[in-house]
């Protein structure tokens, strides 16, 4: 009786191994102008949308199995062609605004992110609170948007005026390096949401360092890469839908083998909020950050594996 079943049973599991050998191919293109917005937005929808919607796809192994990488690819392929935030740029600031009001009735209608993916992915939900942080932003794009471009020019005068202004008053680490500002606007190079259940990180690249990425040239990265990690609170709900709280910290790291000699070529600094304050007694603060840092030797003292593109 039971050979019945069996052989079946076996069946399956021939055709299932033998799937896995035959895969679409999910690569990563260079990202060209990837969306510019404020910290707290760009966090959902690279949480929420990148994975398929932006060149920066971040599959986890378990998206890899067939025949789910096949739903997978499918998805990444469909949802790049009509929308994808890494060519953001490219678009006329009326469709961007265009896009994103399409994005949030989208969202409203529960119809983004696809619902299976969500399933496996619950990060990628999106709360009630993200979506009005994301309503929020296009309904001051609609005001800030001027028509004329005097006013563009004008506008672009006061930012850069008062991002001047900001950068004078700008908080400094015990070991001299000053918070940098600009970590918003470079290339998120990986999220990590899978490594304990309390935060909830994005890590960012300059340009150096997503030069780096692209020539695989991290082992030991270059002179003058610096990486951002910003983290937030993770609030999980009796649901288990996660939404991003308050903005916690952001450390650096910026490689320079001479000036930081003693802690193998990087130099670290953390900066708490809400009012950015330096973290460390003194310039010691570094051991605290290089000993944590050591298991990971052999990958140049860099936890994070780069989304590859
Ligand atoms: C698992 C992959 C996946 C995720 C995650 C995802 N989408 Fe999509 N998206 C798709 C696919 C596939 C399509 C195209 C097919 C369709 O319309 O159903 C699409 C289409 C869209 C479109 C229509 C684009 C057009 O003009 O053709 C919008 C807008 C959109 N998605 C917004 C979002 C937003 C916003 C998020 C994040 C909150 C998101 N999506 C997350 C896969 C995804
Ligand atoms: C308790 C261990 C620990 C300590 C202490 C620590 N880190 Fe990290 N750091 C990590 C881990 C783990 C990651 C990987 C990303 C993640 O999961 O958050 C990381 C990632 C980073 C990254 C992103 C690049 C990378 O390596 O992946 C930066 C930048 C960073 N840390 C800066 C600092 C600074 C600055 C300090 C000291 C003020 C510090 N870290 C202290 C464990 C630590």
């Amino acid at each position: 009786m039971k050979k019945y079943f069996l052989i079946p049973a076996l069946a399956v599991t021939i055709i299932l191994i033998c799937l896995q050998f035959i895969r679409p191919k999910v690569d990563n293109p260079p990202v060209t102008g990837d969306l510019q917005a404020p910290e707290q937005v760009k966090a959902i929808l690279v949480r929420a949308c990148y994975d398929c919607h932006s060149n920066q796809t971040n599959l986890r192994w378990y998206d890899k199995i067939q025949p789910v990488y096949w739903q997978v690819a499918n998805h990444v392929r469909e949802g790049r062609k009509g929308l994808n935030f890494s060519n953001w740029d490219k678009l006329a600031p009326a469709d961007r605004k265009g896009k994103l009001w399409e994005a949030i009735n989208q969202l409203e209608e529960g119809a983004m992110p696809i619902k299976s993916y969500t399933f496996v992915h619950s990060n990628a939900k999106v709360s009630k609170q993200d979506l009005a942080v994301l309503k929020n932003y296009l309904a001051g794009m609609v005001h800030d948007m001027p028509n004329d471009t005097s006013k563009i020019h004008a506008l672009d005068k006061q930012l850069q005026a008062k991002a001047a202004q900001e950068r004078q008053k700008l908080p400094e680490s015990p070991n001299g390096i000053t918070y940098l500002p600009d970590y918003k606007s470079w290339q998120v190079i990986s999220t990590s949401d899978r490594f304990d259940n309390e935060t909830m990180r994005v890590i960012y690249g300059n340009e150096i360092a997503v030069k780096a990425v692209k020539e695989h040239h991290i082992n030991p990265w270059p002179n003058g890469t610096i990486l951002a990690k910003s983290a937030w609170d993770k609030i999980e709900d009796t649901n288990g839908n996660v939404t991003t709280g308050a903005f916690k910290q952001v450390e650096f790291m910026i490689k320079d083998n001479e000036k930081y000699k003693s802690t193998k070529g990087w130099g670290f600094a953390r900066f708490k909020t809400p009012k950015l304050t330096p973290y460390g007694k003194d310039a010691m603060f570094t051991t605290e950050c290089i000993n944590c840092h050591k298991p990971m030797h052999e990958n140049d003292f860099v936890f994070t594996f780069p989304i590859k593109n």
